[in-house]
């Protein structure tokens, strides 16, 4: 375990917001982390990709640096893995895939780690992570002892988790166990991924009267390329412009407001929810008010998602909240529709 006191927090956010942490603990192992003190303010910190620091952290951040990856069980058609908090999630996507494991490739290059991948319940392109768990093994911070949960008690919703809400504070991630597939289960219900893969997978006409039969352990490898073009063609590298990915959440409204905004907007997506409400687009929003690609001062929308909020260089995270503010209030005075961070915005409110 590593302790080091009051460093700086810009190379341990995306955002590359500046600032100074008490305390960075890094773990290995459940046995460390309960050697560290609780009882003063504490965070763990994944690869700080969801996160925005708006002031100085006088507390612990605790982040993991055990980096394990093993197949605990197999049978002919399926294979659990155990990933240790501390790993790459891009890294175990690859990893998985290089294996002819499916499961997790649609969710290929979401920067951050595994610890942090069910705490929001990672998603895109049709896949959320919570539909592969098994189990999410913890350290409770309260009883001082470990905990496994079952997926069924992990509460997943749409980018949220029994880890965002009552165990929030009090439990640290230790471990991710995935129940995946050795069987092909491509997931191209999203439709510009199908497109995509398409265009990659579609193989050269066979000499006549010879036929061919698709290579599945290559369709695995080109989803994961698929989605990779398709995110980098449209999501900002961090080392190049500071950001946190989506920065709101698509807004969930009743049907009833979803009729009304359709009727009104007819360009507008409005997707039922299943739940008997409906979905919009946050990215929709912020470009109909004309936020895509304008700034003020050092924070800015990006030109090619919506939903991303960039820094465009040496922003504090209050200028970026201010920024984000602006979006909110135009997008409620515009549509009635109110926008909630995705990103973790520090310290939060009471
Ligand atoms: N749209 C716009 N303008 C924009 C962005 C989107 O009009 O600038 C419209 C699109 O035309 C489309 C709809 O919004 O009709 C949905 O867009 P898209 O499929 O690009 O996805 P998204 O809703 O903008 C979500 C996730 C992303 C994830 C993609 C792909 C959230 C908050 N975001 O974005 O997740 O990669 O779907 O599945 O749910 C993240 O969480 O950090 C993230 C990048």
């Amino acid at each position: 375990m590593k302790i080091s006191e009051n460093i700086s927090l810009g190379p341990l956010n995306s955002f590359g917001v500046d600032g100074r942490a008490r305390r960075l603990v890094e773990w290995e192992s459940a046995a460390e982390l309960a050697r560290v003190d609780f009882s003063e303010p504490w965070m763990a910190l994944g690869g700080g990709n969801n996160v925005l620091f708006t002031t100085d952290y006088d507390g612990t951040l605790v982040k993991s640096v055990a980096r394990g990856i093993a197949v605990t069980g197999e049978t002919a058609e399926t294979v659990r893995v155990r990933a240790e908090a501390g790993v790459d999630w891009d890294d175990f996507v690859a990893w998985c895939v290089e294996r002819g494991f499916w499961g997790v490739e649609n969710l290929s290059a979401i920067p951050g780690t595994v610890g942090a991948a069910p705490i929001q319940n990672i998603g895109a392109y049709g896949a959320e992570v919570g539909d592969v768990v098994v189990a999410v093994e913890c350290f409770c911070v309260e009883t001082g002892g470990v905990l496994t949960l079952a997926r069924e008690h992990c509460g997943f919703g749409y980018r949220s988790s029994v880890f965002k809400g009552v165990l929030r504070g009090r439990v640290v991630v230790t471990a991710v166990e995935f129940g995946l597939s050795k069987e092909p289960r491509p997931n191209l219900k999203y439709a510009v991924l199908a497109e995509r893969v398409a265009k990659i997978s579609s193989p050269p006409a066979p000499p006549a009267g010879e036929t061919t039969t698709p290579q599945e352990s290559g369709l695995l490898v080109q989803i994961r390329g698929a989605v990779m073009e398709i995110r980098s063609g449209k999501l900002p590298d961090v080392r190049v412009l500071g950001n946190a990915g989506s920065f709101f959440k698509n807004p969930a409204v009743s049907a009833e407001m979803g009729r009304l905004l359709a009727e009104r907007y007819p360009a507008m997506p409005v997707y039922p929810t299943g739940e008997g409400g409906s979905k919009l687009s946050a990215g929709w929003l912020i470009e109909a008010a004309g936020w895509r690609g304008r700034s003020v001062g050092r924070v800015g929308i990006h030109r090619d998602q919506a939903l991303v909020v960039v820094n465009l260089g040496g922003a504090t995270g209050e200028e970026i909240v201010e920024f984000a503010r602006r979006v909110q209030d135009d997008v409620r005075a515009k549509f009635g529709v109110d926008l909630e961070p995705e990103v973790n915005v520090l310290p939060q409110a009471r």
